[in-house]
Order: structure tokens, then sequence, then C-alpha cells
């Protein structure tokens, strides 16, 4: 839950973070998760009030993510914003997750920044979705290519437990390539029909499964322990996360080239991956735009902003708004 004035400005942005609870698990358990949820949504909502020192007088509409995600998950917050829109007389916005991911870009940006403009292409990189999104205004999105199995940040966490590291992967992995050699192994990169814009990751897993096979380790049984003392994990997360990086880098700077976008937006999880914005900015020939990493990963902020723009253009969910697990985002 967040409180963001203007669709700019964050006054509060509490995360009620279940990584712990899914680390023990190692990956996230539905039905977990919906009890987890409705466990922090009223305490977690009052945080964020006190936090932005504001009370719901103040709040001129509410906005929630409807989807895409998890059924349990989005239910507990589809109900609580419907019950408090209905008592409280403020209107509703049901946002798209993915969408509220390219609006964390017009969050709590510095003097001197670059402003986000339209067309922009954005590239939506998170544990369920890989997009590439061209949209040429507020709320209008044409996706040209999406991932055909795994998603980019799914990758990183399959990969991750491979190779013995914690949960979430994306992290994990982030840190051990920093001291690895991006080079040590050559991993596959899918580049689809060249016309397409279309992702594959799965080709990939596989590859550095068959990789630590062959390095003396049963990709199903070994204990996390003796992966990580058998296997170069340093260099094994180095060249995996270059193969990714790779083809996220390439694929989304040509797409703004050939859309004529005028800003390169990153976001989801995996945004919060530095050398993945750095290889963006090198090869594109454009202004590119990335929250900072604790606007990456999945916030209520980045939903309100999404929201606060649907609001301004004058639109409002009615009380009949309903969850939508696979909501795309065009
Ligand atoms: O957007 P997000 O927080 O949740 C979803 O909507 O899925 O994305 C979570 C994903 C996870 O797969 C996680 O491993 C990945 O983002 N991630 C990263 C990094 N931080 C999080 N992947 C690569 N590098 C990171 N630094
Ligand atoms: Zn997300």
């Amino acid at each position: 839950m967040a409180v963001v004035r203007d669709g700019v400005h964050v006054e509060s942005n509490v995360i009620a973070s279940q990584t712990d609870l899914h680390a023990r698990y190692g990956g996230v358990v539905p039905e977990q998760a919906s009890r987890a949820h409705l466990r922090a949504i009223l305490p977690t909502l009052e945080e964020a009030l006190s936090e932005a020192a504001t009370d719901w007088s103040d709040v001129d509409a509410i906005a929630v993510t409807h989807g895409p995600g998890l059924a349990g998950a989005l239910l507990v917050g589809v109900n609580v914003a419907k019950g408090l829109a209905f008592a409280l007389k403020k209107p509703l916005l049901g946002v798209n997750h993915l969408e509220g991911h390219v609006y964390a870009n017009w969050l709590e940006t510095n003097p001197g920044d670059e402003e986000p403009t339209f067309p922009l292409v954005a590239l939506i990189v998170s544990g369920g979705h890989s997009d590439l999104v061209l949209s040429d205004g507020h709320g209008r999105y044409r996706r040209l290519g999406r991932t055909r199995d795994d998603a980019a940040g799914e990758a990183f966490d399959k990969v991750a437990r491979l190779l013995g590291l914690g949960f979430p992967g994306g992290p994990a992995i982030e840190r051990e390539a920093a001291h690895g050699d991006p080079t040590a192994f050559k991993f596959p990169r899918a580049r689809l029909e060249p016309d397409s814009w279309d992702f594959s990751f799965s080709g990939l897993k596989t590859a550095v499964r068959h990789q630590v096979q062959a390095l003396g380790i049963d990709p199903e049984h070994a204990t996390p322990d003796e992966r990580r003392a058998k296997l170069p994990i340093a260099d094994l997360s180095a060249s995996f996360q270059a193969a990714v990086v790779d083809v996220l880098a390439t694929k989304a700077a040509a797409a703004a080239q050939t859309f004529g976008a005028t800003r390169l937006a990153l976001g989801g999880g995996v945004a919060a991956n530095r050398t993945l914005l750095h290889t963006v900015e090198e090869r594109a020939q454009l202004p590119v735009l990335c929250p900072p990493p604790r606007l990456c990963t999945d916030n209520a902020a980045m939903i309100a902003a999404a929201g606060y723009f649907r609001f301004s253009a004058g639109e409002r969910s009615d009380l009949r708004l309903d969850v939508e697990p696979g909501l795309p985002i065009a």
C-alpha cells in the first residue's frame, strides 16, 4: 500500500515482504501467498497512511491491481479496495500490474533526469512476464513481443536454484556475477525469427542445466551446499546473466529504434539488475529510463502512479471490478 501525490511523489510505499516466506519454500506457493496477503493488508494500509501523515479524507482515488497475477492474492487486494471505495465514496481504479511497472518510471525522478515522453518502448521484465511494449500515450499500449516460455525473472530464479543460490534468484545471481567472468561459458542467445520481438529463455536454462551436469552435479538431487562447493558459481552466474542481458538489451534497443520511440523505459524486478541497465544504455540510441531498484520490484506506488493518470483522464472502475489473473497489457 502506498500514498502517491500527483502521480509522481511517493508519500509512502509500504511493502509487506513475503520473501522470507517464499524463500522457505524455494518459490511462491499460491495458497500461502494469499493467506499472507490477507494477514498483512490492513496493518499495511494503516502504516502507509500514517507514514504519509495523511488520512482517508485527503485521498482522491483508490487504485488496485486487478491482474495479471495469482487469483487468490489479487482477490484480497481487489475486495479490500472495493470495500474502501464503497464505504468512503472514493473513485476506484483497476490497474494492470504490468502497466504499474511502466509507471514506476514517473515516480521520484530527480531534477536533470530525462522525463518520460511518448512514444516510448517499455521492456517489462519480471518473474511472470517479459513483454516488449510500445506506448504512444497514457494508457495506450501495443504489445510488440513477449516470452514464449519462461519469463526473464523466472529464468534467474530457476538457474539460481540450479546453482544452489537462494530465492529470489535475480539478486543472488547478480551478486555472484559481479566477481565472475561473463565469457567463461558460452550460453545460447535465442534470437528467434528476424522479424520477431518475442523472447525465449528455456533453451538457455537447459544449457545451464547441462553445464551443471557436465561439471559433476546431479541437477535433481544435489544439495545446495554440494552445488556451491563444486561449481564455479561466479563464472556460471556471470555467463548466464550475460546471455539474458544480451538478448533483452539488443531487442529493446532495436525496437525503440524501429518504432521511433523517444524513450526506452525499463520496469519489473529484473530491471533492478544494473548490468541490464548499463548494457541497455550502451546499446540504445535514445534516453533510457529505469526506476531505482526498489521501485523496479513489486510495490504499490507504481500502481498508484498508473491509477493517477487513468483517474486524471476521467476513467473510473465500477464496483463490479473483478480479478483477471491472465490480463495482458495489450
Ligand atoms: O516484478 P517483480 O518484483 O515481481 C513479479 O511481478 O514477478 O519481479 C520479480 C523477479 C524475480 O524473478 C526476481 O528474481 C527478479 O525479478 N529480480 C532480479 C533482480 N531483482 C529481482 N533479476 C535480476 N537481477 C536482479 N537484481
Ligand atoms: Zn511485478
